[in-house]
C-alpha cells in the first residue's frame, strides 16, 4: 500500500548507517511501489556537497549494498530524482536557512532521521524548533545507542520531550523491523495452539541465541565503548525476550503491545553474578582477536555475553531464560527455542530415552519456524522413538515472495510515515532497560574485573556452557 507524500530529512546523511540501510531502504521502497513520486529526500550534513553529488553517494551505496540494485536498475534515477542535499551544521547556524528554504510550504508528511550520535540529539531538536521546521505531527527517528545507562537515557528522553511528544519518537530497534520477530507476535496470537501452553507449567525454559560470526570490523572504535551488553543485549535481546514473554495485549496498538512488553522488563529479576558471563574473542592461530581487531592491547570490553533472566510474574516463575550474543562466534545463527517439558509420563519406559517438544524461531538465516515432535521410528524394531522436526521455512512455505524477505529498515521507515509506534520503544520501556542492565555492567567497570576468553570460531566461553549445564540443561548448538 503506498504511503502518502513525505519530506524526509535525514541528519547524519552521508554517513554509514544511510549508506548502508536508509538509502538502499528507501530505494527498495520506490521499486515497490510505496514510496509516492512527490515524496522527496533531501540529506544533511557537515560536507559541502551539491544534490548531484549526493546523488551519486546515493546511486554508489544503493549498487553496493543493495544486492537487487542491477534488476531494478530503471527505477534508480527515478528515485534518484527525489533526492537532493543541504549542508548543514547540526550543532551550529549554518545551514539552516536552506533547510527552511527547502521545506518551505510543503504539505507533505513531514519526517526527521537523526541518524547521528546522542550528543547531537538535543541541538538537532532545538534547533528544529528555532527554525519553526517541526510541527504537531512531524515524526522524529532516533537510532540506538539511546543513551548508554538510565541516567544518560533519561537525559537524552528529558532533551526530545522538551520540543517534540512521545507520540512524535521513534526510537528504532531494528530487530522488531525484523519479518520473524513480528511473526512471533502472530505464531503466539493468532494462534489457538500454542498460548493455552505457553507458561511455566508447560514450558521448561527458553532460549534466546543471537550469534554473529563477524567481528567488530571497523566499528571497533564505537563498539569498544559499549561492548555486548549495551550494543545488543539491552535492546535486540530484551525486546525479543518482551515479544516472547508478554501477555497478549487487547489489540495490536502502539500503546497497548509497549504497555505489555514494559511488564515484563519491569518483572525481570536482577541477576545474580553467578548467572552472567561475560567473554572476549582471542586469536586463534589464523584469526585476529578482538584486543587485536580494535587496537587496545588491554581493553576489557565483552564481545559475548550469556546470562540467565528470570521474570517474576504468575506465568514465568520457575521458567529461566537463557540469553546470549556474541561476535565472532561459529556461525551467524539467531533464534528462540521454547523448550517445553518432559510428558508427565512415559508409557514406554526408560529405554525409550528423554523426549521434548521444542518451538524455535529462527530469526536468520532461513527465517522459519520448526517444531520438533517426538515419533515412532518407522521399521519392526519395537516402539522406539525419534524427535522429527515439522519444519517450516517461510520461503519454501509460502512461495518465492517469502525468499525476499524485506530489510528491517524498509518496514520500519515506512511505519514512521504512516505514523505507526507499534514497532518502536517507548521512553520508559528503554529505561527500564538499562535499569536491568545498568547494575551488571557496573559489575564489569570494577578494577580488576575481566571478561573470560573464548577462541575465535567457537561457540562462546567455556564458563557460558557451565552456566547451563549447572542447570541440567544444554544449549542449542549454533550451526
Ligand atoms: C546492530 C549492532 O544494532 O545490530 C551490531 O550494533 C550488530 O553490532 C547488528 O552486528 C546485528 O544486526 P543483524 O540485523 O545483522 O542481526
Amino acid at each position: 500500500i503506498p504511503v502518502q507524500p513525505f519530506d524526509l530529512v535525514i541528519f547524519g546523511g552521508t554517513g554509514d548507517l544511510a549508506r548502508r540501510k536508509i538509502l538502499p531502504a528507501l530505494f527498495r521502497r520506490f521499486c515497490a511501489g510505496q514510496m509516492d513520486a512527490q515524496a522527496r529526500v533531501i540529506g544533511a550534513a557537515r560536507a559541502e556537497m551539491d544534490d548531484a553529488g549526493y546523488r551519486a553517494f546515493a546511486r554508489d551505496a544503493i549498487i553496493e549494498f543493495d544486492v537487487d540494485a542491477a534488476s531494478d536498475a530503471a527505477h534508480l534515477e527515478p528515485f534518484l530524482e527525489q533526492l537532493s542535499y543541504v549542508a548543514l551544521d547540526a550543532a551550529g547556524e549554518t545551514g539552516w536557512d536552506a533547510l527552511q528554504d527547502r521545506l518551505a510550504g510543503s504539505e507533505r508528511i513531514r519526517a526527521f532521521y537523526f541518524s547521528v550520535g546522542p550528543s547531537l540529539f538535543g541541538d538537532l531538536a532545538m534547533r528544529l524548533h528555532t527554525y519553526g521546521l517541526s510541527n504537531p505531527d512531524c515524526r522524529i527517528v532516533v537510532e540506538k545507542p539511546f543513551g548508554r545507562d538510565l541516567d544518560s537515557a533519561r537525559a537524552l528522553n528529558k532533551v526530545l520531550a522538551e520540543h517534540f511528544t512521545e507520540a512524535q519518537i521513534y526510537r528504532i530497534d531494528h530487530y522488531l523491523g525484523k519479518e520473524t520477530v513480528q511473526n512471533l507476535m502472530a505464531i503466539r496470537f493468532a494462534n489457538t495452539l500454542f498460548e493455552p501452553l505457553w507458561n511455566s507449567q508447560y514450558v521448561d525454559h527458553i532460549q534466546i541465541t543471537v550469534a554473529e560470526s563477524g567481528g567488530v570490523g571497523t566499528r571497533g572504535g564505537y563498539y569498544d565503548k559499549s561492548g555486548a551488553m549495551r550494543d545488543m543485549m539491552q535492546n535486540h535481546i530484551m525486546q525479543l525476550l518482551c515479544l516472547t514473554a508478554m501477555e497478549p495485549p487487547a489489540k495490536y496498538d502502539p500503546d497497548s503491545v509497549r504497555d505489555e512488553k514494559l511488564k515484563v522488563i519491569r518483572a525481570l529479576e536482577p541477576v545474580e553474578p553467578r548467572d552472567v558471563v561475560r567473554g572476549q574473542y582471542e586469536a586463534t592461530d589464523r584469526l585476529a582477536g578482538y584486543r587485536n581487531e580494535v587496537g587496545s592491547r588491554d581493553t576489557t570490553t565483552e564481545s559475548f555475553v550469556a546470562l540467565k533472566a528470570r521474570i517474576g510474574n504468575w506465568r514465568w516463575a520457575g521458567t529461566p531464560f537463557y540469553l546470549r550474543t556474541g561476535k565472532r562466534l561459529r556461525a551467524r545463527a539467531s533464534e528462540i527455542a521454547v523448550v517445553f517439558k518432559d510428558a508427565p509420563h512415559s508409557i514406554f519406559g526408560s529405554d525409550a530415552g528423554r523426549h521434548r517438544n521444542i518451538l524455535t524461531i529462527r530469526l536468520q538465516p532461513n527465517e522459519g519456524i520448526e517444531m520438533g515432535v517426538t515419533i515412532k521410528e518407522p521399521g519392526p524394531g519395537g516402539m522406539r522413538l525419534v524427535d522429527v522436526p515439522l519444519d517450516m521455512t517461510f520461503s519454501e512455505a509460502l512461495g518465492p515472495q517469502a525468499a525476499d524477505i524485506p530489510d528491517a529498515y524498509e518496514r520500519l521507515i515506512m511505519d514512521v510515515i504512516r505514523g505507526d509506534q507499534t514497532l518502536f520503544m517507548r521512553g520508559d520501556e528503554v529505561e527500564a532497560a538499562w535499569a536491568w542492565t545498568d547494575p551488571i555492567i557496573e559489575a564489569w567497570e570494577a578494577p580488576g574485573s575481566e571478561p573470560v576468553l573464548y577462541a575465535t570460531g567457537s561457540s562462546g566461553p567455556d564458563d557460558a556452557l557451565a552456566l547451563i549445564h549447572r542447570d541440567g540443561r544444554r544449549w542449542r548448538e549454533i550451526k
